[in-house]
């Protein structure tokens, strides 16, 4: 039986090699033999501050990106989360029935809010990092979706949109919101931050030096890897309390060459950090060239690029448009 996955991506910045290994790649192994919903979050992107030609820009990018990186549109639906208006319909509903203290206890809530204060030193938070949870939720829950891959810092947010579907199911109707399961691929590793490698590499990061984008060039990859965080020992070995950076380096040498940790470890035994960093260069180099390539492509025709979207949007809006009327009918709202 075909599964709906459905997942998101954040328009906030450049995507990363983190991205890609850790969901772009997964996706495009899930997408035959499932039905899948992939949209750009761009309502979630204004949340932080944002400017509107990078907003749009990164919107397309993404896209492009996804395509570029192996995502089929005869077969994927992706679309840009703005064109299904019934997003931001739903989300209001949940956002009635959600409780103050609940949002406010979101972890990535508070950390948001704390940034947000030490950089515009402000005490000003916009209600939209509040409510940014159930705005996710409303894309969850439209969908029915069986998986839904996010990473461990959406685990809360997740958690959260089930216990808002309970509840309005308890409230209104018993079955009139399906209880999502997440979705976290197997033997994918975590890809986490070059300078901080017990942090997750985050498109976000204000640091360039932590990531690398899928943008980036064989100077640029060179750059960031020869200065990424090892440690003195010059042994290879997979240890995440002890070694961070150097695990994390296997992971990204084993991640994109599909081998086992014990693989890559044994490729590298009796090999010095110098050997293991220019053999990562060269893969992420050899990985990431032809997707440039192919980016690049679909960026230089952007009519058929918005075309791919729009199709993606029309697909979903089939089911979206579905679920908020049953939603709209079972608390009332829909009079007639
Ligand atoms: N908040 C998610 C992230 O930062 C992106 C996202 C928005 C999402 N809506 C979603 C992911 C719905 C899955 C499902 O990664």
């Amino acid at each position: 039986m075909k599964k709906r996955v459905l997942s998101g991506v954040t328009s906030t910045g450049k995507l990363t090699l983190g991205n890609y290994l850790g969901a772009i790649s997964n996706f495009v192994k899930l997408q035959t033999e499932n039905e899948l919903f992939i949209f750009i979050a761009n309502l979630h992107a204004i949340t932080i501050p944002i400017a509107k030609k990078e907003l749009a820009t990164n919107t397309l990018e993404i896209a492009a990106w996804y395509f570029a990186c192996g995502i089929d549109p005869n077969v994927a639906n992706v679309f840009v989360q703005s064109d299904v208006l019934e997003h931001t319909q739903l989300s209001y509903i949940l956002l009635c029935n959600s409780y103050l203290g609940e949002l406010e206890r979101m972890t990535q809530f508070k950390d948001k809010m704390q940034k947000t204060k030490q950089q515009n030193k402000t005490i000003s938070i916009p209600t939209g990092l509040l409510v940014y949870p159930t705005l996710m939720a409303a894309d969850i829950l439209l969908y029915e979706p069986d998986l839904v891959p996010v990473g461990s810092d959406q685990t809360q947010h997740l958690e959260l949109t089930k216990t808002l579907a309970e509840r309005l199911n308890a409230k209104y109707q018993a079955n009139l919101f399906k209880i999502p399961q997440q979705y976290q691929a197997q033997h994918s590793h975590r890809i986490m931050s070059l300078q901080d490698p017990t942090k997750k590499m985050s498109k976000s990061d204000d640091n360039p030096k932590n990531v690398i984008f899928l943008s980036d060039d064989l100077n640029t990859i060179t750059e960031k890897i020869k200065k990424a965080v090892t440690d003195s020992e010059n042994i290879i070995k997979y240890d995440i309390e002890k070694k961070p950076g150097v695990s994390n380096l296997l992971a990204i040498y084993a991640s994109i060459t599909n081998k086992t940790i014990a693989e890559a470890e044994s490729y590298f035994a009796s090999k010095d950090y110098s050997f293991l960093k220019t053999e990562i260069i060269t893969t992420i180099h050899n990985l990431l060239a032809p997707i440039q390539e192919k980016q690049q492509k679909y960026l230089s025709d952007q009519a058929s690029l918005i075309k791919l979207l729009q199709q993606g949007a029309e697909n979903a809006k089939k089911i979206a448009a579905s679920k908020l009327q049953e939603v709209q009918k079972a608390i009332g709202i829909n009079y007639q």
